[in-house]
């Protein structure tokens, strides 16, 4: 019985490899990290992708690639630099990671490189260039700072074409159900089946042929690229078709051979488990002037939001202080025209928050006021976390239009 199971899905697999390619070849998005084979470019739009929507990340990535073509640049760019770069996107720690991974790349290859000029215990007298090149093995990039499976996956099945399955929460939907799999994905054994099942379909389109003649000669061979297709085909069905809500089923390539669509189960799969309830945090913050210049503080490392800028700011969650109070207690002196300025709602994971915003005159000083004073023009120079990145703008509007 399990056996005759097996046979079966063996044998949908197989079939569903080239549904999968011949729809990605006609559907597939035109997406600027798709013109490339660069393992660098992949590699940044991957970790953009990570928790974020392509069309977001598009201009992010076209501005990345412009400014820090290299690998070797971003290993030498300022933190200033790359989280500017940065803001707006999130999880900071994705780009402190990508540094620090260029930063191991270009210190690997100059080793290497450096042990490759020394011949017979001397060091050739030729100057030479070394070139850092992006390692090749999915294990050499899977030990690279914030790469785990799915990204050294995605990485080395598109820029290398290798048989390196890929699955996240796109490819976990669109499995879960083409397979009818109910348990949660979460678990480790639903979650070990699907990435096996996730390996073999790139396994078989590695061996697939592709006997067509290829329709558009200006796009990449299929058979050449057919990993790196078979991969980026489950993400593109999850994003524009087998989607959380409303998928179009009667557009699916796959429905012939899905199991949630035969069984009118579509809602109900991916099977996710209770979903963490959300929680509401509340934060005050002071947009302090002292001769037309703002207080920002830049948040230390170790903390959510290392190394971004914002405004001073308190949670308050319950507490029963006043703005005038909070004040009083964070900068030991008496707040002078404390004014309500604007109220910013910002989401992050689980966390809806509320920033109540207060304008304050500093007409004295205080040991307290530790930060930047920066005129409203200067804010843009740099990064802010999201929240206060909406306070920012809003301050200086009002500057502008108060002058
Ligand atoms: N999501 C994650 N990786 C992606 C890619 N390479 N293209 C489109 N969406 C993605």
């Amino acid at each position: 019985m399990a056996n005759s199971k097996s046979k079966t899905q063996t044998s949908k697999l197989q079939k569903l490899v080239p549904v999968l390619l011949n729809w990605f070849s006609a559907n597939a998005r035109d997406l600027p990290w798709r013109k490339t084979r660069d393992p660098y470019a992949i590699w940044v739009s991957e970790i953009m992708l990570q928790q974020t929507q392509v069309k977001t990340v598009m201009p992010y990535w076209e501005r990345w690639m412009k400014e820090l073509p290299t690998i070797e640049s971003v290993a030498k760019a300022s933190p200033d630099k790359i989280h500017k770069l940065w803001e707006g996107l999130g999880y900071y720690t994705r780009v402190r990671n990508l540094q620090k991974a260029a930063q191991q790349i270009v210190e690997i290859c100059r080793r290497r490189g450096n042990e490759s000029q020394i011949k017979n215990g001397k060091k050739s007298e030729t100057p030479h260039v070394v070139s850092y090149k992006f390692p090749k093995t999915f294990e050499e990039v899977l030990a690279l700072p914030g790469i785990g499976r799915y990204t050294a996956g995605a990485i080395c099945s598109i820029a290398f074409n290798q048989p390196t399955p890929i699955l996240d929460g796109n490819v976990i939907r669109v499995l879960t159900r083409i397979f009818g799999i109910e348990t949660n994905p979460k678990e480790k054994e639903t979650n070990q089946l699907l990435w096996n099942f996730a390996e073999q379909l790139v396994s078989r389109a590695k061996s697939a042929k592709d006997s067509k003649e290829q329709k558009n000669s200006s796009r990449p061979s299929r058979e050449i690229n057919s990993c790196s297709f078979l991969n980026q085909s489950l993400m593109e069905l999850g994003a524009l078709i087998c989607t959380p809500r409303n998928p179009q089923c009667n557009i699916c390539p796959v429905k012939k051979h899905c199991v949630a669509f035969k069984e009118n189960r579509i809602e109900e799969l991916p099977n996710l488990g209770k979903r963490t309830a959300v929680t509401a945090r509340h934060f005050i913050a002071f947009v302090v002037e002292r001769n037309g210049k703002f207080l920002v503080r830049q948040r230390p490392a170790g903390i959510v939001n290392a190394h971004l800028w914002e405004f001073p700011n308190f949670e308050i969650n319950g507490s029963k202080l006043l703005p005038q109070e909070l004040f009083q207690k964070q900068f030991a002196i008496e707040a002078t025209q404390l004014q309500p300025l604007h109220t910013v709602k910002h989401s992050i994971t689980r966390y809806r928050i509320t920033l109540q915003a207060f304008h304050a005159q500093a007409q004295k000083n205080s040991k307290r006021f530790e930060g930047k004073w920066l005129l409203p023009s200067e804010f843009d120079s740099l990064a802010f976390t999201a929240a206060h990145k909406k306070l920012a703008s809003f301050a200086a509007n009002c500057m502008l239009s108060r002058s």
